[in-house]
């Protein structure tokens, strides 16, 4: 089954993606207009490539030999407030701010007030009085980071929320393919699986679109969200048909802790159907490469030997690419805090 719409007009100030010099941007505060990070919705073609470059200039020092250390951020509080379970994303949010040299603390919520009854906003106006200088927030519900967000003093970023948006996960994305294939526009990307439940799918579609790719997403009618053709996506249902000639193979979770029915007949069901098998990865280029957001499920929808194929498999790069990317989205947020020149 397909369904097929073109990909939007590319931005007219779009006109390639690889890294641009500073010199291009407008300056300061022009460059990157918002005061939080809650989605890939509101961004331009341009802020993404912004965060972008200014992530490339992470990934040298994190991979220097040398101290990972930059004291930008010396003496500014960030609270990691986690509603919801994470690892990679909660560490690697923590691990950023550190490496900027801010004062990082962790919130989660199975220690906090909110398992005594405390409503979110009550949450939000808590940390507020703390005097944070950015909030992370993880939440199961869509919208909740976007309710804190109305009633803090201070940026707040969204480390995911409900099925609505993952903008770093989307971001991470965006550099590890342009650092893999050299450019982020013009490919054919096909995210496959558990797209109906998935942030990550979500802020990938608009970002990867925005940017000028053709997406497809292909997952059993189950799992495929209604109405994917306003997002300017092709719909398929069958793996090997939505893997033709693909550039990028990006596999996602079967989110079993969303699923309140029965979506699937089993696991082993789903992976003779969609699992990411070599036989089926034969279909996308000979050079695609395979991206997964993590935490993976092993033999369900993708197997170990993609998995762990160096050549194919971005996945520790991904995890590189993230630390990066939210170490430069720190920065770039907090600039009107610290005084920078021209981000008043
Ligand atoms: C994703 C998430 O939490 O949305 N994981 C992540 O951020 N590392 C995807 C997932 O949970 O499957």
């Amino acid at each position: 089954m397909r369904n097929r719409l073109p990909p939007p007009k590319r931005s007219a100030l779009m006109t390639s993606s690889s890294i641009r010099p500073a010199s291009d941007y407008p300056p300061g505060g022009d460059a990157f207009r918002h005061r939080h990070l809650l989605g890939i919705a509101p961004l331009t073609p341009w802020e993404i490539s912004y965060i972008l470059d200014a992530a490339e200039e992470w990934v040298e020092m994190n991979r220097s030999g040398a101290a990972k250390h930059d004291d930008r951020l010396a003496g500014l509080t960030i609270i990691n407030a986690f509603f919801e379970n994470s690892t990679r994303t909660l560490l690697s949010f923590e691990i950023a701010g550190k490496r900027l040299g801010a004062d990082v603390v962790n919130m989660h919520a199975a220690q906090s007030s909110v398992k005594k009854g405390e409503t979110l906003i009550d949450t939000a106006m808590t940390l507020n009085a703390m005097r944070a200088d950015a909030i992370v927030i993880r939440h199961a519900s869509s919208g909740a980071v976007q309710l804190i967000a109305d009633k803090v003093d201070c940026p707040v970023l969204n480390a995911g929320d409900g099925r609505h948006e993952h903008p770093t996960q989307a971001l991470l994305d965006a550099l590890t393919i342009r650092r893999r294939k050299g450019r982020v526009e013009g490919l054919t990307i096909a995210i496959c699986g558990d797209v109906l439940h998935s942030r990550v799918a979500r802020s990938n579609i608009l970002a990867l679109t925005l940017l000028g790719n053709e997406v497809r997403v292909v997952a059993p009618p189950t799992l495929t969200p209604p109405a994917m053709e306003r997002m300017h996506v092709a719909t398929f249902t069958d793996m090997d048909e939505g893997l033709k000639d693909a550039d990028v193979v990006m596999m996602l979770r079967l989110q079993n802790e969303r699923m309140d029915g029965a979506y699937l007949p089993s696991a082993r069901e789903y992976h003779a159907l969609y699992g990411l098998t070599p036989a089926r990865l034969d279909k996308a280029k000979p050079d695609a490469i395979v991206m997964h957001p993590g935490p993976m499920n092993r033999g369900v929808e993708i197997d170990s030997s993609i998995a762990d194929d160096p050549e194919r498999s971005t996945i520790t790069e991904q995890v590189e690419m993230g630390v990066a990317v939210r170490m430069a989205c720190l920065d770039i947020l907090t600039r009107r805090k610290r005084g920078v020149p021209g981000w008043n």
